[in-house]
């Protein structure tokens, strides 16, 4: 808590607003800065806001990277659930970022280890992550870093938690069409970044938000790592902040 900086909004929509603040200021900053980006219902709102920003000439993404956090096991990235496909429907496919800078870890990699190996060298070649944005799962995994006796460092193979299955069952036809495990960035890879969002919304959230930012730094609770890191800011809404 000691460096996390708070901005409590009205709604989902305001919380889209405010966050494109934030990546309008690195990007105005730095043009060819590296984004981390994630998939989910919250961040909606802020992609939705960023192609607007471009529409209206205030942001431009032709220079800047993009590492997304995660991906499912086993989804080709035209797959209609995979991330891949998600970010380009909800965001690369309006915007300028050329194709070519912005990687997804790929969920039909053969030899798992070695993409994740390429991935972390990737994002560390351009430089690392100047604004990494994250959501936050009912379990407290960010990315797809479940509750573990351990905080995980780099990008690596996961399987996802039952409560994660089930948040998720919501995007595929049936619960068993879900994959059950998942390539993310580790934690190590998130607490690189520079700075970083965390966007939550909706009163669902608000009890792991208290555990993540309020409790005991612990692997049970992956996000509450977040309070060691010396740049976060979190941008929820009424419904979800805790105090
Ligand atoms: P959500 O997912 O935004 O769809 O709630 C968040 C997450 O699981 O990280």
């Amino acid at each position: 808590m000691i460096h996390t900086k708070i901005y409590v909004v009205k709604n989902p929509d305001e919380m889209g607003v405010k966050a494109a603040d934030l990546f309008e200021d690195v990007i105005q900053s730095k043009p060819a800065c590296v984004i981390g980006l994630a998939t989910g219902s919250t961040p909606l709102p802020l992609y939705r806001e960023l192609i607007a920003r471009e529409k209206a000439g205030r942001i431009d993404f032709t220079n800047v990277r993009s590492a997304n956090l995660d991906e499912y096991k086993g989804l080709a990235p035209d797959h209609p659930q995979s991330y891949r496909k998600f970010m380009q429907d909800n965001l690369f496919d309006h915007i300028a970022i050329k194709p070519e800078n912005t990687i997804v870890p790929d969920g039909l990699a053969e030899d798992v280890a070695s993409m994740c190996c390429n991935y972390e060298a990737q994002i560390e070649k351009w430089g690392g992550v100047d604004l990494q944005l994250l959501g936050i799962g009912h379990d407290g995994h960010i990315g797809f870093n479940e509750p573990e006796d351990y905080f995980p460092g780099m990008t690596h193979e996961v399987k996802l938690t039952e409560m994660t299955i089930d948040a998720n069952k919501r995007f595929f036809d049936s619960i068993d069409d879900v994959p059950k495990s998942a390539i993310t960035m580790g934690i190590g890879t998130i607490m690189a970044a520079k700075k970083i969002v965390m966007v939550v919304t909706g009163a669902d959230k608000k009890d792991i938000l208290h555990k993540t930012f309020w409790g005991p730094v612990t692997p049970e609770v992956p996000a509450s790592i977040l309070q060691f890191h010396p740049d976060v800011t979190l941008i929820c809404d009424e419904a979800a902040y805790p105090l």
